[in-house]
């Protein structure tokens, strides 16, 4: 097979080399196009673009198969915990017992966050979206961890950075919940493994202590181990554009949390719920809501369905409809949402725009079902998408450091005003 593409531009030949992956896929290498052919490329919203090469996820979005370092979804959502799937990602392996045991301890002693957080916290406003109040804390960690701020002092520093992060996460998300609330904060209790410890920050009050339920448990390790990697999707790009300048990891995966926050990105859970709650408090006319997303003069999307890079079944979506059913059953819910969601894939999936244009229900189609039946509200959907997400955007940011990658920086095809000749009358002069 050939290992190089040629390009023929201006009467001239030029080789570009072929690189190919692990599983075969291959890219055309334009790194030299520039300095050859003055050429740039141009791919708005990177479509068709390899920002890197990585070791860490393999996605096939045609044939619907999603791996991480090496093992299947199916088998990392139905065999592991969460806490196995984040030592995975960031360090390359699943752990021995005794890998695991020290991870896991590491990541407990440092659940306690700074008291000074309490005032942070205490200064947003009580309708403040937990997505913002969470960005902002992981930022501050900066300000209690300056040393953190040298992503390139230590491994040893960087080690210490990422158990710190693993720990204090659930404490600053559980915390923005409260904040919303207006219920007093939970403090870590390190004596509950890692999923139980978050819930119990978030649901126990003054009043109920928290009794974990293994049901709520597994749910919640198979939830974030379902959201943990998706190779460069928008929040992982922007984690690792920002670390490519040598940001420090807090500030980096803060961005990523921004970036996730979009409807289009994670944003879609709390997208996915509101509209399936729309359409029933609009008589459950389903067609109306079809014919809508069809529609090319109205900007509504059907939620949840269609992603960037699955042109068939997200591989998630699979498994989170078939635990949506169990959830719910186990737990005795009964959510009108759950049926509309099924009915509405259904005729999505036989409806010729849908199927022309290979939309099928993703990631984000079922979790916020499964969520509310936890007990989350609609605006907590996208921080648990952040927390699960968490330990791929720690695996991206080390690898990117790890290989010293180049600043990110993209060039672009300028298309605005050519020079002009600045004249006097342009200027704003005073009246007397
Ligand atoms: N409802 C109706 N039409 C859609 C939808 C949808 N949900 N998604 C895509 N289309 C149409 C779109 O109008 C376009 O039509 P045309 O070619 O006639 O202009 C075509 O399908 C291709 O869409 P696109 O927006 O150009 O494709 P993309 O790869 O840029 O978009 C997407 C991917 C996820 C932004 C989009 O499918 C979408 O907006 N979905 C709804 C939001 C959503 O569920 N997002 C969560 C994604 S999964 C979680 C994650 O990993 O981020």
């Amino acid at each position: 097979m050939s290992d190089s593409a040629s390009l023929n531009f201006e009467g001239k030949e030029i080789k570009l080399p072929i690189i190919t992956g692990s599983e075969n896929e291959k890219a055309i290498d334009i790194s030299k196009l520039r300095s050859e052919t003055g050429l740039v490329t141009l791919d708005k919203g990177f479509k068709n673009t390899g920002s890197t090469t990585s070791n860490i996820t393999y996605l096939d979005g045609e044939k619907g198969i999603l791996r991480h370092r090496g093992y299947s979804i199916e088998e990392l959502a139905s065999k592991s915990t969460f806490t196995e799937v984040c030592y995975l990602l960031i360090y390359g392996n699943l752990p021995t017992k005794s890998e695991l045991d020290s991870f896991e301890h590491r990541i407990r002693i440092h659940t306690l966050v700074h008291e000074d957080f309490k005032i942070i916290l205490e200064g947003y406003p009580s309708k403040a979206h937990p997505m913002g109040i969470l960005s902002s804390l992981i930022t501050s960690l900066t300000a209690f961890y300056p040393e953190s701020l040298d992503p390139n002092r230590s491994k040893d520093l960087v080690d210490l950075s990422i158990a710190r992060i693993l720990g204090k996460f659930p404490t600053f998300a559980a915390w923005s919940y409260k904040k919303r609330n207006g219920h007093p904060i939970i403090y870590p209790d390190n004596s509950l493994d890692y999923c139980t410890n978050f819930l119990k920050m978030m649901f126990e009050l003054p009043s109920e202590s928290y009794k974990p339920n293994p049901v709520i448990t597994d749910a919640l390790n198979k939830l974030l181990i379902l959201h943990a990697d998706h190779e460069q999707n928008c929040s992982t790009s922007t984690v690792r554009v920002v670390g490519s300048a040598q940001s420090s990891i807090y500030p980096s995966i803060s961005a990523g949390i921004n970036a996730l926050w979009g409807p289009l990105h994670g944003g879609a859970n709390q997208a996915v719920i509101e509209m399936l709650d729309q359409i029933i408090n609009d008589g459950n006319d389903i067609d109306k809501y079809i014919k809508k997303a069809k529609d090319k003069n109205d900007p509504f999307r059907l939620m949840g369905f269609g992603h960037r890079v699955y042109k068939n079944f997200d591989p998630r979506a699979k498994i989170i409809k078939k635990a949506a059913d169990n959830v719910l059953e186990k737990l005795g819910v009964n959510d009108p949402v759950l049926d509309l969601a099924k009915k509405l894939e259904k005729i999505a999936l036989e409806d010729q725009y849908f199927v022309d244009k290979k939309l099928y229900p993703n990631v984000d189609f079922y979790s916020g079902i499964i969520y509310r039946a936890l007990g989350f509200p609609p605006e907590m959907f996208t921080v648990m998408f952040a927390f699960g997400r968490l330990p791929g955007w720690i695996a991206q940011w080390k690898e990117m450091r790890e290989n010293k990658e180049p600043l990110g920086r993209p060039r672009q095809i300028y298309t605005g005003e050519q020079t002009r000749e600045y004249k006097d009358c342009l200027l704003y002069t005073s009246p007397s």
